[in-house]
């Protein structure tokens, strides 16, 4: 069973969630674009919902197969958000950023009643921080904001150097937002809330990939002798 087979698994009983009427937040990324496919088949057969894309990507695809769209500045209250993630723990919490939509999606995730996480079992971690962690910065005084990360890493009883996220044409990946990713290696974070905190501290950063008290639940799906179990 493959990878893709497990995250159209995990979408489709995402989709069992969503109801007629609903405003929905759709996430980023291979997991969440699953998702989207079978919202807009659903949305071909009748279903009415809203949605908000996290990405400028998931717009496109959400535009293309039909579902109807909005922005939070004319709907600033959704009832669910479904989105992938890199790692999730057992008490829920998160990396995201994997896809560089991280700011999009921590702000359409809380502006949700419910976000309901999509993966492959896969990422679930006993502990958060094998995944690197992605920070979005400003661009004004990257060298400086990237010392002050580093600071506030060590501070935060973890090790591991912040680097600047290339694209394949060697150039700094831009996010929708206009801003840079730095991404944290760290291998492993013993106090998530308390590295989270340490980060929001720094001037320049705009937002990190510690997803923290925001996901409600959590689908993941699990090849289980050549089947999807979906837990
Ligand atoms: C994008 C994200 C994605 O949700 C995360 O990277 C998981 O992606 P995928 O479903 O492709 O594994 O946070 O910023």
């Amino acid at each position: 069973m493959s990878g893709l087979d497990l995250r159209r698994a995990a979408a489709a009983r995402a989709l069992d969630l969503v109801e007629p009427g609903m405003r929905l937040g759709l996430g980023t990324g291979s997991t969440a674009a699953a998702f989207v496919d079978l919202l807009g088949e659903r949305v071909r057969g009748g279903l009415d919902v809203v949605g908000v894309p996290t990405s400028e990507a998931t717009r496109r695809q959400a535009e293309g197969l039909g579902i109807r769209l909005t922005t939070l500045d004319s709907l600033p209250h959704l009832d669910l958000t479904i989105d992938g993630a890199d790692e999730v723990d057992d008490r829920l919490r998160l990396i995201k950023g994997g896809g560089a939509a991280l700011l999009r999606e921590k702000i359409v995730a809380c502006a949700s009643d419910r976000m309901v996480v999509i993966a492959d079992a896969a990422k679930r971690v006993a502990r958060l921080g094998a995944f690197p962690l992605p920070i979005e910065v400003n661009l004004f005084g990257l060298a400086a904001t990237q010392i002050a990360i580093d600071e506030a890493i060590a501070e935060s009883g973890c090790t591991g150097p912040a680097t600047l996220r290339l694209a394949p044409d060697g150039n700094p990946v831009m996010t929708d937002g206009g801003h840079v990713i730095l991404d944290a290696r760290l291998g492993s974070i013993p106090d998530p809330e308390r590295l989270g905190a340490a980060l929001w501290s720094v001037p320049g950063v705009v937002e990190h990939g510690l997803f923290l008290g925001i996901a409600t639940a959590a689908i993941l799906a699990a090849d289980v002798g050549g089947r999807a179990e979906v837990t």
